[in-house]
């Protein structure tokens, strides 16, 4: 019986998609004890697991190679090696196309190739951030086509993946997990698979519930960091400082949670998921407009800087179109080797034909390929900082002396705050959400 192997431990795991959350998610149920399968269609990636080589900043390649030695983990290519599997979770992407409308076809093409390979008594967990249904009208009947009766031999449930890579505090270890079957017995299952490697599980009452509450996860963060970028571009024209306002209202106790501004947002999850929603909510004859709004909010930041870094370049007296600027960071966020959607890359190709020459600096990026053009990672030292007109600071890793980044800059622009602790110099940077655009100043 299923429920007594995923009790036991005994139960084989299978998982569909080996990045940012199937890695992780593998070696997660492996060091609990259970045996884990692991498909992807990258070969390298494949081939990296067995050889116990990680690619995930997250896992440790000895930790994997451990894991991997004990024979807890092994991945492939094929699919008929998932086909003893007790439970499958499938964790591939779900980006959205170029008219911002989802694109679950990873979904689909995984569906369609597990339903050949099910067996009675099985548990498939959609762990893929998607809009809500999709397990039942989208997932569901491609399994069905199994021939497997669900809720009798067929178990299906959704359960969102909160995973925040580079997050040291909140891992899978300590973060609680929301399941929600297409049954109560899909549920139940789910739950107890989930109880014995995370602990912390909120059992809800269908997957699309689910699949709403990532959604609203994902959309409560969107919307706030939105709320606070446009209070960011008010406070810059008053002449008061966002960041001394969020740090002071920070200060109560109940009903305030601070956001920060930034250049923008980034990641496989934040830009991308609310359009998952508002896509399926016209289905509905409903428009979600703060989605919308935020949208438009973040997406014009990377714009916004652009226009801070010429006007404050023309402000010293440089012509920007003579000027050399100077990136600092370009993956999404601090300290995690992630460039997807990137804000930094959205203002190199804003700022690439506006000013004479634009290079950056990133410890985790060695080189980027960006519209026909190769940008190598400069090293970081005051010889190369002092031959630029500008520094951008964009991306605020920790392992940045920012004292000695000053110290060596003409000019600084700064859209983390990452200089908040420098003491000399001050006069030579010029803060996002600092009041830089009052006339008062
Ligand atoms: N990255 C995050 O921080 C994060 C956090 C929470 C949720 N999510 C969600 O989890 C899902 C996966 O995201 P990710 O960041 O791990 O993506 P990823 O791109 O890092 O990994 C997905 C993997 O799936 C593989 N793949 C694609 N199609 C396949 C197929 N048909 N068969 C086998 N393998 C296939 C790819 O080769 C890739 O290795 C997405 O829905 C995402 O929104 C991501």
């Amino acid at each position: 019986m299923l429920k007594e192997r995923i009790e036991s431990k005994k139960a084989l795991v299978g998982v569909i998609g080996l990045g940012y959350v199937g890695l992780p998610l593998a070696c997660a149920f492996a060091r609990k004890g259970f045996r884990v399968v692991g498909i992807d269609r990258k070969k390298g990636r494949v081939n990296s697991v067995n050889r116990g080589e990680s690619y995930i900043q997250d896992i440790s390649s000895h930790e994997l190679s451990g894991l991997v030695r004990k024979g807890l983990i092994r991945a492939s290519t094929d699919y008929n090696d998932i086909k003893e599997c007790d439970v499958v979770q499938i964790c591939v992407p779900t980006p959205i196309n170029e008219n911002k409308d989802p694109d679950i076809s990873y979904i689909v093409a995984t569906s369609k190739k597990l339903s050949r390979v099910l067996h009675p008594d099985e548990l498939i967990i959609l762990k893929s951030t998607t809009f809500p249904l999709t397990t039942k009208e989208v997932v569901l009947p491609i399994l069905k086509k199994s021939g497997l009766t669900m809720g009798k031999d067929l178990f299906l449930a959704f359960s969102p993946e909160r995973v925040d890579p580079g997050n040291k505090k909140y891992t899978m270890r300590n973060t609680p997990v929301v399941v929600g079957g297409i049954d109560e017995t899909s549920t139940e299952l789910a739950y107890l698979l989930y109880e014995r490697v995370i602990g912390k599980v909120k059992r809800v009452s269908s997957a699309e519930t689910a699949e709403f509450t990532k959604l609203l996860e994902n959309i409560f963060r969107n919307v706030n960091i939105a709320l606070v970028n446009e209070l960011t571009m008010l406070t810059d024209r008053m002449g008061i400082n966002i960041w001394e306002v969020i740090d002071a209202a920070a200060t109560k106790p109940f009903g305030f949670m601070p956001f920060y501004p930034g250049p923008g947002v980034g990641g496989h999850c934040i830009p991308i998921d609310p359009y998952y929603l508002s896509w399926k909510a016209k289905e509905y004859d409903f428009h979600t407009n703060f989605i919308e709004i935020s949208a438009e909010t973040n997406e014009g930041m990377p714009y916004y800087v652009a226009n801070i870094v010429i006007s404050a370049l023309s402000n010293t007296g440089v012509c920007p179109k003579t000027a050399n600027v100077l990136v600092i960071g370009v993956t999404f966020k601090r300290d995690v080797k992630d460039m997807r959607d990137s804000p930094s890359l959205k203002i190199i190709e804003i700022l690439k034909n506006k000013v004479a020459k634009i290079c950056y600096s990133d410890p985790f990026i060695e080189k980027i390929d960006l519209q026909n053009s190769v940008y190598k990672s400069l090293p970081l030292t005051g010889k190369t900082i002092s031959k630029f007109d500008c520094t951008l600071i964009i991306t605020d890793h920790s392992s940045y002396d920012y004292d000695f980044i000053v110290q060596n800059s003409k000019l600084v622009i700064d859209t983390r705050n990452a200089t908040k602790m420098v003491k000399e110099g001050r006069d030579k940077i010029v803060l996002l959400g600092g009041g830089i655009l009052s006339n008062k100043r």
